[in-house]
């Protein structure tokens, strides 16, 4: 009996003992700002600038970094980002400009492709951006390149964003599943340009990241083997429509009943993508925007990938008719 009794105490005083360092850890996350890092050794890399790289970059751009980065004046100034859920905090992006004091004109080509890759700025801090850490080396050398062109967008503006003020949920997210990516180990190439489903590949994953939204989650990817993420574009991630209603992704895998295997045709997938129109006229509601700046080539070869992904049975339509349900 006493010895139960002992046993009983000891427990007691390893669950006050746990209960208090879980306290203090997020007192601890809460008060002090967003986790950082070392500061990192960025690549010694120096990108030339060509036509190409900056046309590429472009693209790029206005894929990726425009939404995010670009006010109203039409450049990179940096904003407050509506679509990111109070809960997270009130974010805002970055003036990017080539500025040296308010942008980041006395960044090196070395730290913007370290900050790219891994989300970890030079002097160690993170930020709440997406990583690409698996676009190819080219193409993020033809980011750096537009960056650093005579483009409207990027020339030097000393207009500011106030910081960003992280909630303590998303503070807790940097301490938890939301990481700095890896800086790659190796040169990343370009997929084979002949091998459609290959380029798919690369554009769904590392470029215009349909799988992202397109999975179940969009705050828990597997970012190094994104084919690893649960739910992989079976649908289902859940986004603030323009309305502030709840919107969800679409299942893209092709399940003939719940998936786009019988809805779209390449040509209809195509039109879908580059203009934000479903083969019923319908149009593509916000988050989803048209992706104008995707050649017709790279959106068939998408296509041409997501039939081989293996089928999600995920009936997209009905949970959103729950959710509706729910709100009312
Ligand atoms: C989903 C929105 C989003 C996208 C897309 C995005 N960014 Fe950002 N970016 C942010 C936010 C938010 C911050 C700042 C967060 C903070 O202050 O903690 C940021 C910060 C940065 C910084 C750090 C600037 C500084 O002074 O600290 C750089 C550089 C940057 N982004 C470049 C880019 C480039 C280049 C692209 C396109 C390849 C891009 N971003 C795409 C949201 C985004
Ligand atoms: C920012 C998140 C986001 C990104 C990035 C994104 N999508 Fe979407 N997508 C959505 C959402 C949300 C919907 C649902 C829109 C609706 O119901 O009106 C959607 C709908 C679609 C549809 C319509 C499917 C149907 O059932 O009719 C297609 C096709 C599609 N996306 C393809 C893509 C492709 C291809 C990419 C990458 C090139 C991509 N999406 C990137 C969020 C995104």
């Amino acid at each position: 009996m006493k010895t139960v009794k002992k046993i009983l105490k000891r427990f007691g005083q390893g669950l006050l003992v746990l209960l208090l360092l879980i306290g203090g850890f997020c007192a601890y996350v809460a008060l002090t700002p967003p986790r950082t890092y070392d500061p990192p050794v960025a690549p010694d890399i120096k990108v030339e600038v060509t036509e190409a790289r900056i046309k590429r970059g472009e693209t790029i751009a206005q894929l990726q970094c425009i939404a995010c980065h670009g006010d109203n004046d039409n450049r990179l100034t940096g904003k407050h980002l509506d679509d990111i859920p109070a809960m997270f905090g009130n974010i805002y992006s970055r003036n990017i400009t080539q500025d040296k004091e308010k942008g980041i004109g006395n960044w090196t080509d070395g730290q913007i492709i370290y900050f790219l890759r891994t989300g970890i700025r030079p002097n160690g801090s993170t930020a709440f951006m997406p990583q690409y850490g698996l676009m190819a080396d080219e193409d993020v050398k033809s980011v750096v390149a537009w960056l650093r062109s005579d483009q409207f967008p990027v020339q030097p503006s000393r207009k500011e964003a106030p910081p960003a003020e992280y909630s303590f949920v998303a503070k807790m997210l940097m301490w938890t599943i939301i990481k700095p990516g890896d800086y790659p180990e190796q040169t990343i190439e370009l997929p084979d340009s002949t091998k459609s489903a290959a380029v798919g590949k690369y554009i769904a994953t590392a470029v215009a990241d349909c799988y992202g939204c397109h999975s179940a989650d969009y705050l828990d990817l597997d970012k190094q083997n994104p084919e690893r993420t649960k739910g992989y574009f079976g649908g289902g991630s859940k986004f603030n429509g323009l309305d502030g209603k709840p919107i969800l992704s679409a299942n893209l895998t092709f399940d003939e009943e719940t998936g786009i295997g019988k809805k779209y045709t390449k040509e209809q997938f195509i039109r879908a993508v580059k203009h934000g129109v479903r083969p019923d006229g319908s149009v593509l509601r916000y988050p989803m925007s048209p992706m104008v700046a995707l050649s017709e080539k790279e959106i068939a070869a998408v296509y041409d990938y997501l039939k081989t992904v293996p089928k999600v049975r995920n009936d997209i339509a009905g949970k959103s008719a729950e959710l509706q349900l729910a709100e009312k």
